[in-house]
């Protein structure tokens, strides 16, 4: 065997392995008589490198699941593990990127500084440097000439830019995504589909978007799991088998991503019903 597809298999068995791992994950919220079990028992197992959805009825949990995940959220039991250490408090390297944009970022600061918010903090980092090194990133999101604005002065897809670009900032090796394009209007979601693929593409780290919309969590993601309702449980996980690069009106317009749409909405229609 050639020592190139020696790599390719050393690299295929990275992917594989188990990176960020959930078991046995159960969490209740409140004591006694008053307490909701708001997850049932979730083992989900996230690969390096992927692209996983997660999708789910309305208060199933997808949240609690996400935080829980990010070190941000106990369990009441299981456990999660991220490159084989127990994951207690928020790990380094992993990046959560919350729904609410407009409560993200910080309206007394300019863009730049909402962005170098994610490292001026770094041992000798100054905000001066900080600043220079974000503005890249300002760049790659498409808001280089918003540097110097405030949040309040941009639209809401230009915030949530604002945000995606602070989150890849940190150099995220796991992103965690909590319904991020949930509160733009739909050709700005669209837009943002496409610049967020093109960064996980050319950035390569993992990604896991939680959404209630079947056809963005089919068209960006490897992997879509679905949540049955509460308490939660998986109830499956599909490949979505989508050729890559994908493209915002062909991949749509595949059989394939029609048969998945169909597919996962029948289970979510059938698990809100
Ligand atoms: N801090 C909390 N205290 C008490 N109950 C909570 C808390 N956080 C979540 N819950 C409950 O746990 C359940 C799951 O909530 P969660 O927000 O994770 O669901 P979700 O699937 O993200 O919902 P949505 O689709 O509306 O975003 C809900 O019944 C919710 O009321
Ligand atoms: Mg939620």
């Amino acid at each position: 065997m050639q020592i190139d597809s020696l790599e390719v298999l050393a690299v295929k068995a990275t992917m594989e392995a188990p990176y960020l791992q959930l078991q046995g994950i159960r969490k209740s919220f409140g004591e006694g008589d008053n307490s909701t079990l708001a997850i049932g028992g979730v083992d989900l197992e996230v690969h390096q490198g992927e692209f996983l959805g997660i999708i789910g009825p309305s208060g199933c949990g997808k949240s609690t699941l996400l935080q829980i995940a990010a070190g941000l959220a106990t369990p009441t039991e299981g456990r999660v593990t991220f490159e084989g250490r127990d994951v207690t408090e928020p790990p380094a390297g992993i990046v959560y990127l919350f729904q609410q944009y407009g409560k993200s970022l910080f309206p007394w600061r300019t863009v730049i500084d909402n962005v170098a918010f994610a490292i001026e903090h770094r041992p000798g980092m100054t905000r001066q440097k900080a600043r220079e090194e974000c503005q890249w990133y300002l760049e790659v999101v498409g808001l280089a000439d918003a540097a110097r604005k405030y949040p309040w002065q941009l639209s809401g897809g230009m915030q949530q830019r604002v945000t995606i670009a602070r989150a890849l900032a940190a150099k995220p090796r796991v992103l965690l995504m909590d319904e991020p394009f949930s509160s733009v209007d739909a050709l700005t979601r669209l837009e943002l589909h496409a610049l967020i693929l093109d960064l996980w593409q050319k950035q390569r780290f993992t990604a896991v978007l939680v959404t209630h919309d079947v056809d963005e969590a089919v068209f960006l993601a490897d992997r879509v799991a679905v949540l049955s309702r509460r308490p939660s449980t998986i109830a499956e996980v599909v490949e979505t088998e989508l050729p890559r690069p994908r493209d915002n009106l062909a991949t749509r317009e595949l059989p394939r991503f029609i048969e998945l749409r169909h597919h996962l909405l029948e289970q979510l229609l059938r698990r809100d019903a």
